[in-house]
């Protein structure tokens, strides 16, 4: 029998829809075993208040967002007393203001100097949204925006996947102003070919309660901005990593044009960054505190200021192949060497804690490269 052609293009339209509309692969690493929304039939929200009360409630579900859910706005400004910090060198010429967070402006850390001014700043970015468990955020081709609020995994919720979603524009111009992904008191969040842009505070926060299994991947977090901390249009406030009790990978990632944070690291924190890339830092990259454990392996820095400010906690940094065999034993790989061009030195030899990898779904390593600008980010599974 011949299947007229019509009815084998109208087949293939229905099954490439299908398919479009799944989680691609799993994570990589640590967070291996989220499933999110698993099976669940795929929704489209159909406005900001559907995309909040699907993302909240606790039934699990796979949301697809195939166009932007802007929430600036959504909840009128604020405007109050804020200040001036002594980081803003260029006032009203691209620096960051601060919001009064947690006495921010007025406990000291906003430095000698700070003076007091006025804020206005949207209501929105600074409360994140408290996801429910089970949860698959998936957006179509680069369609899937969120803009002005951000996404908060913590207090028990997990199992929730974020994937190919671009969080944007989280009052850039002042500190506090938001973060856009933080995990606190969770368990398997895997956030992959995301895009974060724009953002006032952190760009990714695993606070002090547990994260647990967390993997971040093909992410690009881009910290071009009008409004940086550090005067030079780079975001400072890349990504902190402080948990009590977190196991993190980074694989794959597209870190640029950040100034610091990136990443910043303390609590109790074992972190296997494999693979990333980390270009046009004009400050920092690592930033190794008490309690943080860290692999670096198969990454590239290019125009990297400070690769490793400091390392107070535990680093192994890849240092050469021979060295790297050492990685076999925990890891079930030989560690693959960074690259560096146009970069500061990064250098740790620590391997008594690489055991603390035994038993763990580790992430495969391949050799550094630059590549990872092309993959990490929206638009492209
Ligand atoms: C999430 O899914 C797991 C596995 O199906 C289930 O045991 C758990 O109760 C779910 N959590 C919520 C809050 O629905």
């Amino acid at each position: 029998m011949i299947t007229p052609t019509y009815m084998l293009v109208g087949i293939y339209t229905l099954l490439g829809q299908a398919a479009a509309v799944g989680v691609v692969g799993t994570a990589p690493g640590f967070a291996a075993s989220t499933t999110g929304g698993g099976s669940a039939t795929p929704g489209y929200p159909a406005d900001i208040a559907e995309l909040t009360t699907w993302l909240t409630d606790d039934v699990a579900r796979v949301i697809v967002l195939n166009k932007e859910y802007n929430f600036i706005g959504s909840e009128g400004s604020v405007t109050e007393t804020g200040c001036r910090p002594a980081s803003n060198t260029c006032p009203d010429n691209g620096g960051q203001d601060a919001i009064n967070h947690a006495d921010w402006c007025t406990n000291g850390n906003a430095g000698t100097g700070s003076t007091d001014i006025e804020v206005t700043y949207d209501a929105a970015g600074v409360t994140p949204i408290n996801l429910g468990s089970n949860k698959s955020i998936i957006g179509v081709g680069s369609a899937g925006v969120i803009k002005g609020k951000g996404l908060r995994i913590a207090n028990g919720a997990e199992n929730v996947i974020i994937q190919n979603i671009h969080i944007t524009d989280l009052n850039p111009q002042y500190i506090w102003g938001g973060d856009a992904i933080t995990v606190a008191g969770s368990d398997l969040v895997w956030i992959d070919h995301c895009k974060i842009s724009l953002i006032g505070r952190q760009m990714f926060v695993a606070g002090t309660t547990a994260s647990n299994r967390l993997t971040i991947s093909n992410t690009e977090f881009d910290g071009v901005t009008t409004n940086s901390a550090t005067c030079d249009g780079h975001h400072y406030w890349a990504i902190y990593l402080l948990g009590s009790n977190d196991l993190v990978t980074m694989k794959g990632n597209y870190i640029h044009h950040t100034s610091g944070r990136s990443p910043k690291m303390g609590g109790n924190t074992l972190l296997h960054a494999v693979n990333n890339y980390f270009y046009a830092n004009t400050g920092h990259a690592f930033d190794i505190e008490t309690g943080a454990y860290v692999v670096a392996e198969g990454n590239v820095f290019q125009n990297v200021v400070t690769p490793l400010l400091a390392k107070v906690g535990s680093l192994f940094a890849s240092p050469s192949t021979a060295a790297n065999t050492v990685c076999n034993t925990y890891l079930g790989h030989d560690c693959q060497v960074n690259t560096f061009g146009s970069s500061g030195t990064f250098v740790g030899t620590d391997t008594g804690f690489l055991s603390d990898f035994s038993g763990k779904t580790i992430a495969t390593a391949a050799a550094a490269s630059a590549d990872i600008a092309t993959s990490a980010g929206v638009g492209l599974i």
